[in-house]
C-alpha cells in the first residue's frame, strides 16, 4: 500500500504559515525551484479538470514596484482593524495588522510576486456554483504551490488586496479582459528555522454530525 510519513506530512500542513515579516528581501530566488514547486501545484484538483489557470511570475523590479504600489494603495484604503479582524482577540489582531502593514510597505522589495489567474470571468450576478468553480478551481493549486515552496525553503502569502484594482494590474501585466486574477503571492526565502502550528478553533466547535448544529460524534 501507498504509505506516507504522516507525522511529517501533518507537520507541513499544520505549520505552513502566511509569511510576511519573515520574507528574506535580500536572498535571491532560484526560479528553477519555483518552477518545480509550480509543477507540483499543477497536480491539484480543478473544476472539470479544466486546469484553466495561468501563473505570472514577476521578478522585474520595475514591474514589481508598479504592482506593489497598487497593492499598497488598496491596502491603505481598505485595510482596517475590522476588515482583518482576527478571531482570537486584540493581541492577535495587533500582530496581524503589524504583519500586514509590513508586507504592504516592503512588497516592492520581495524578489518574486506570483499572480495566479483563471481563464474565465464571473458575471456580476453569477450563482454561487459558478463562483465556487472559478475561485475553487485554482485555490487548491495555490495552496499546493505554497506548500511546495515551503519544503524548498520559501515563504509565501496568499493576498487578495490588490484585486480592488485588478484592472490596473491587468493593464501593467497585459492580462486579457477575459481573465481573472485571484490573488498575489509574495515569495521569498524565509528567515529563521521553521514555523509552528497556529491557534485554531477545536474541530468539535466547527463540525457537525449529520445535521447543522448536531455535535460531532466520535
Ligand atoms: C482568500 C484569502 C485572502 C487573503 N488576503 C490577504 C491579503 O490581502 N493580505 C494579507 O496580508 N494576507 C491575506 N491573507 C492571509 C490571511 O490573513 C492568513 O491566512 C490568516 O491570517 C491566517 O494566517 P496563517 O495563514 O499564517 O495561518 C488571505 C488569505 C486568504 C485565504
Amino acid at each position: 500500500m501507498d504509505s506516507f510519513d504522516v507525522g511529517e506530512t501533518d507537520r507541513l500542513l499544520t505549520t505552513t504559515r502566511t509569511v510576511r515579516r519573515r520574507l528574506d528581501l535580500t536572498a535571491p530566488v532560484d526560479l528553477s525551484e519555483v518552477r518545480d514547486a509550480l509543477r507540483v501545484a499543477l497536480q491539484a484538483p480543478s473544476n472539470s479538470n479544466r486546469q484553466a489557470w495561468r501563473w505570472i511570475l514577476i521578478t522585474d523590479p520595475d514591474v514589481r514596484g508598479q504592482v506593489a504600489g497598487i497593492y499598497r494603495r488598496a491596502y491603505d484604503e481598505l485595510a482596517s482593524p475590522t476588515s482583518v479582524a482576527a478571531p482570537s482577540g486584540e493581541d492577535a489582531l495587533d500582530r496581524l495588522l503589524a504583519s500586514t502593514d509590513h508586507l504592504a510597505r516592503v512588497l516592492d522589495q520581495v524578489p518574486l510576486l506570483v499572480i495566479p489567474c483563471v481563464l474565465d470571468r464571473l458575471a456580476p450576478d453569477a450563482p454561487t456554483r459558478k463562483a465556487a468553480n472559478l475561485f475553487g478551481g485554482i485555490y487548491p493549486a495555490v495552496w499546493s504551490l505554497q506548500l511546495a515552496l515551503r519544503t524548498r525553503g520559501y515563504g509565501s502569502a496568499l493576498t487578495t488586496m490588490h484585486l480592488a484594482y485588478e484592472a490596473e494590474v491587468a493593464a501593467i501585466l497585459g492580462i486579457p479582459d477575459s481573465v481573472t486574477q485571484v490573488g498575489l503571492l509574495p515569495v521569498a526565502r524565509f528567515t529563521g528555522d521553521t514555523f509552528g502550528a497556529a491557534e485554531r478553533a477545536p474541530v468539535e466547535e466547527v463540525s457537525f454530525s449529520d445535521r447543522w448544529g448536531e455535535p460531532l460524534r466520535s
